[in-house]
């Protein structure tokens, strides 16, 4: 099957001569790391072989509770923050109709998120939302003990056992955590919730292919085991050393580009879907490379739509920008101009076009405009939405982040700066255990 395709001509430019010759040396051996479990942060290396390792009992049980929430349920929230949302929710909103909530005759529970905030009135305006609703909850935390999904998951819990009585919201409340730690363990098996596990050797950024997406993706009504199949292709791939390999060429680039300057990497789509894909990319490569005072800043933006607000900078301000789009190349559906016989709006000359036709010239005419104006433009070309190219998608984003974090020379499998708030927060907050941090930070106000 064909799957997603990578070009970087349109970034030659900016670079040196045989610039994937002269760094093929390092990636390969980024990539030998990587699967030999010789580099940095070698204890997180379990989303290697994910794909592989997921059996058919695993996938028919997470295929079976999601049925058990599909008949149950209308609506099903997933708690989760980070990592333990990001991957299901870029799956499911790629996947979606684009007005999904408003779809009447549905085959699949809506499927929303909590627990990725600490927005008082998006828990409030969430709990009037489901009250008298028949819902179902996937509490999602991998430490266990994350304050933001803690709070939601409390919140929820209690509305639905007071809606739904305490032996049926039992069955609608799914757990998925550490398999023996944390505070999110400890209730599920008091409560005798089902649970699933996130491996310990798998970080949460890198666990879209465990239980923690599968399972939201599942409820959703989408096909995980071509999601899995899709990523499997791409580890095949992926795992060759050469010069031909994708994942190290997007590798070698973004490290070649950042040395350069090109210290902002921005993802671009023409496709609203993709939004979410972003920001789960976002997470991936920030958590796993902004460390140690270096790291590229990964950004995205949203096109057309950015081109009416961030275009003027992105064309004309500091050039310290490197672009890589995510193409779709054919569109789900057909839609084609209609004629106008007054042609008030100068739009006949697109007359019978389909709207995907001006989208994509609208993305070469962007993509020859940023390359004149200074930057450089890498581009990820996916045949068409479907949950194959997704699995793709990911595993080629996550393997290419482990490869290009090792040739930066971090350990992009940690994430020691993520801490730093939540020490701040708790001992705001007066936390038990926290006596000394809040003396000390009472000061500083
Ligand atoms: O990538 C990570 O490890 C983090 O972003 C986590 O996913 C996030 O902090 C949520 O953590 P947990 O799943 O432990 O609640």
């Amino acid at each position: 099957m064909n799957g997603i395709s990578f070009k970087f001509d349109k970034a030659l430019n900016f670079l040196s001569d045989n610039v994937l010759e002269n760094n093929f040396s390092i990636a390969s051996i980024a990539l030998s790391d990587l699967l030999n479990g010789k580099g940095k942060g070698n204890d997180f290396l379990g989303w290697v072989n994910l794909p592989n390792d997921i059996d058919n009992y695993l996938l028919d049980s997470i295929e079976e509770s999601a049925r058990v929430l599909r008949n149950n349920c209308d609506i099903v929230v997933v708690i989760g923050i980070g990592g333990s949302y990001l991957g299901a929710k870029a799956v499911i909103e790629a996947l979606n109709n684009s007005f999904d909530l408003l779809q009447k005759d549905r085959k699949n529970p809506i499927v929303l998120f909590a627990g990725q905030n600490i927005g008082e009135d998006y828990l409030f305006e969430l709990q009037e939302l489901l009250k008298d609703k028949k819902f179902g909850i996937i509490s999602i935390s991998k430490s266990g003990t994350t304050t933001e999904p803690a709070i939601a998951f409390r919140l929820l819990k209690t509305q639905l056992e007071n809606q739904a009585g305490k032996e049926v919201a039992k069955k609608l409340i799914i757990c998925i955590t550490d398999k023996e730690k944390g505070a999110l363990r400890i209730l599920a098996d008091k409560e005798g919730f089902t649970t699933y596990v996130i491996p310990d050797n798998v970080g949460g950024r890198f666990s879209v292919l465990t239980p923690v997406g599968l399972l939201p993706i599942a409820v959703a009504g989408y096909d995980i085991r071509a999601l899995v199949n899709g990523a499997i292709d791409m580890k095949n791939k992926a795992i060759v050393p050469s010069t031909d390999n994708i994942a190290i060429q997007y590798a070698i680039i973004r490290n070649e580009l950042y040395k350069t300057g090109k210290k902002i990497e921005l993802l671009v789509n023409f496709n609203p879907k993709l939004h979410y894909i972003a920001e789960w990319w976002k997470q991936l490569y920030g958590e796993s490379e902004g460390k140690d005072g270096k790291g590229i800043f990964p950004a995205a933006v949203d096109f057309t739509t950015d081109l009416h607000s961030m275009g003027q900078y992105i064309q004309d301000g500091e050039r310290h920008l490197f672009e890589t789009v995510i193409t779709v190349e054919k569109s789900t559906h057909s839609l084609l101009i209609p004629h106008d016989k007054d042609n008030l709006d100068g739009l006949n000359f697109l007359a019978g076009k389909n709207i995907d036709n001006v989208n994509k010239m609208a993305e070469l005419g962007t993509c020859i405009a940023h390359v004149d104006g200074g930057v450089p433009n890498l581009k990820i070309v996916l045949p068409e939405l479907s949950e194959y190219n997704l699995g793709q998608l990911l595993y080629f984003f996550e393997i290419a982040c482990g490869i290009s974090g090792y040739i930066l020379g971090v350990n992009p499998f940690n994430q020691p700066g993520v801490e730093a708030y939540k020490k701040n927060m708790f001992a705001l907050l007066d936390k038990p255990g926290y006596e000394e941090e809040s003396k000390l930070i009472k000061n500083k106000l």
